[in-house]
């Protein structure tokens, strides 16, 4: 199974990241794609992704941490994207729920690295709470369509437009929140644009709601896909790694 969001090097695992890795592994999670929200945390997952394989990086500036971006950030995420491992921009984009940094700084950074992830030609991994109004006109303006919008809490028109554009969409574990309506676009989305992720520490998927998510439990994620579209674990699993496998160009 490839999770496609995963944040091991967020503080959260800094007591246990190595077990936490191992059991993923275990849980049969092949493959991660390891997220940044600022400089500081894209070195961070280089380094754990250098040494650790199956494990690849989005590099990029979090709206959240957008206003802390230093005058050069955007040469020094060029720079580290050109490592191997880096295989996306991200995660990038727009909240306008917690609104941590000023929404015009938000709007510029994100215009920015879109920017970027079109020279690079690198899949960008699309944060958007709150915001989706501004996000898509923001996206359509740049012109450069490629990448996964991670959590996906649109409804079905928005959800028919990203698809439209040439988006994939990322499901994780408020799927197995609140029953149908959060379920009812999934079988609308093409198949080959589906992709499934954590998003560990965050939104931990029932059973273990309330608990710190890690990306083992990807799995509970396939499931409620797997039962929406009724098909087997294993199909979704399958399908999932290998629609991430070509969004990320990472090879099998
Ligand atoms: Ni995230």
């Amino acid at each position: 199974m490839f999770d496609t969001h995963t944040h091991l090097c967020h503080r959260s695992f800094r007591a246990d990241r190595e077990q936490t890795f191992e059991r993923a592994r275990e849980a049969g999670v092949n493959l991660m794609l390891e997220i940044s929200w600022d400089l500081r945390s894209s070195e961070e997952t280089v380094r754990f992704a250098e040494e650790h394989e199956g494990v690849w990086v989005a590099a990029g500036y979090h709206p959240h941490d957008a206003k802390d971006a230093p005058g050069n950030y955007l040469q020094r995420l060029e720079a580290l994207a050109k490592h191997p491992k880096v295989k996306a921009i991200g995660e990038i984009g727009l909240d306008y729920y917690r609104d941590l940094s000023p929404r015009d700084v938000q709007k510029r950074v994100f215009a920015e690295q879109i920017e970027l992830a079109g020279e690079l030609k690198l899949p960008m991994v699309i944060h958007c709470r709150n915001a989706m109004d501004e996000v898509l006109p923001i996206v359509e303006e740049h012109g450069y369509w490629r990448g996964v919008f991670h959590s996906a809490a649109a409804d079905k028109e928005q959800a028919d437009k990203i698809v439209q554009m040439g988006f994939y969409l990322g499901i994780n574990g408020t799927i197995t929140y609140n029953g149908k309506r959060a379920k009812s676009w999934i079988p609308l989305i093409p198949r080959e644009r589906l992709l499934i992720e954590t998003d560990c520490p965050y939104l931990t998927p029932v059973p273990h709601r309330g608990e710190r998510n890690e990306p083992g439990y990807v799995r509970y994620v396939a499931e409620a896909v797997a039962d929406v579209l009724e098909t087997s674990v294993e199909e979704i699993a399958e399908l999932t790694e290998s629609n991430g496998r070509n969004l990320f160009d990472i090879e099998a």
